[in-house]
């Protein structure tokens, strides 16, 4: 008899993760580890190394804490792309080892459907327009006619990158996201009646598009001008997440949907959660997030993607296993009910 469970395998860039899911779709928590390099921002190479070394003992702890062995995995799926071309085909490579060596089906799936598909589970979202703000990603996406399709994104930098870069310029190490939230919110304690007077950055909207990389040179400016640093934290989450909030109101709008689900790493952010709430609010729709450990990068989510394209007909040959780091949210069909 076949294994009843999808392991899935994620290793785009800083994190490599397994994970799992039932039968019926059900994620287990993922076994996973996150390279933090001691100063800069992450190397290809090394991150693909820390993958390398990690990977047995990580698969070995997701297998005990869930109590099953190799022979319980019926189909195996990994992130095809995109992401980092090292990190990539570490993760390929693995999946396409077990694959082979326990005889079942492979699936290399899109990464950042993964983290729409996760959400709209957990979230029991139907049709929603996504707010996808991870490391390397900003996207304000939708479906229509058989496609995730993109309707607004970042043109520069993806807004985890920009926190994780200005946190860096601060001696923060990554992630910096957190801690620029933590810096935030006790700045913000202390100074309950703040204003953004003296604290302005530039605008992130170009149309239905952002761009992030003016804003945190603004927001270094602040400082090196001498404004504290928890306030210009605040200021900058004020600045970038009501940008972001701004498309995907405009993407509410025009699509005439009610439903907005928050996926990737930013999206742990709970001030980011609240300024999507009140805007849902206010248009009589509702606004969604996933709990914290389906938002960073988690193998469950690829587990849950490779499964369904799996229970939809689709696998993936060794000929075509070959990763794409340029792979995009609107190039994969989708042929499973949104
Ligand atoms: P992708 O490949 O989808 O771009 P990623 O590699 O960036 O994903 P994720 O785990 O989805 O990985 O996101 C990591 C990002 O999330 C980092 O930039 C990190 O700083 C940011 N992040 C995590 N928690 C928070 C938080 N509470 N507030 C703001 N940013 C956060
Ligand atoms: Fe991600």
């Amino acid at each position: 008899m076949p294994g009843l469970w999808t392991l899935g395998i994620e290793s785009t860039a800083h994190t490599l993760s397994f994970g799992l899911v039932d039968a019926d779709g059900n994620p287990a928590p993922s076994s996973s580890s996150t390279v933090r390099p001691d100063e800069g921002g992450i190397h290809p190479r090394e991150a693909a190394d820390h993958h390398k070394n990690a990977a047995s003992e990580l698969l070995q702890r997701l297998f005990e804490a869930n109590g099953i062995a190799a022979d319980d995995i019926g189909a195996v799926a990994y992130s095809q792309g995109p992401g980092l071309g090292p990190c990539l085909r570490v993760g390929a490579a693995i999946a396409r080892g077990l694959a082979s060596k326990l005889e079942t089906p492979l699936i290399g799936v899109n990464h950042c459907v993964a983290h729409i598909e996760i959400g709209r589970q957990q979230c029991g979202c139907s049709d929603p327009i996504l707010l996808y703000v991870s490391g390397g990603n900003t996207q304000v996406i939708a479906h229509l006619d058989g496609r995730y399709r993109v309707l607004g994104e970042t043109l520069d930098i993806g807004i985890g990158n920009m926190l994780d870069k200005f946190a860096r310029g601060q001696g923060i190490p990554f992630p910096g996201g957190p801690v620029i939230e933590k810096l935030a919110s006790e700045w913000l304690d202390k100074n309950p009646n703040a204003s953004l007077e003296g604290l302005e950055l530039p605008f992130a909207v170009r149309g239905m598009d952002l761009a992030f990389s003016g804003v945190m040179t603004a927001a270094q400016r602040l400082l090196d001008n001498g404004a504290e640093l928890g306030a210009v934290c605040w200021s900058l989450q004020e600045h970038s997440f009501a940008a972001c909030v701004e498309i995907a109101e405009r993407a509410l709008a025009h699509t005439g949907k009610s439903e907005v689900l928050l996926g990737g790493g930013v999206a742990c952010n709970n001030r980011l959660r609240e300024m999507c709430t009140l805007m849902a609010e206010e248009r009589d729709a509702t606004s969604h997030a996933p709990p914290r450990m389906f938002c960073i990068d988690n193998g469950s989510m690829i587990a849950l993607l490779g499964k369904i394209e799996l229970d939809h007909g689709r696998t993936t040959s060794y000929a075509q296993s070959a990763v794409d780091q340029y792979l995009r949210t609107d190039q994969t069909p989708v042929t499973w009910p949104v």
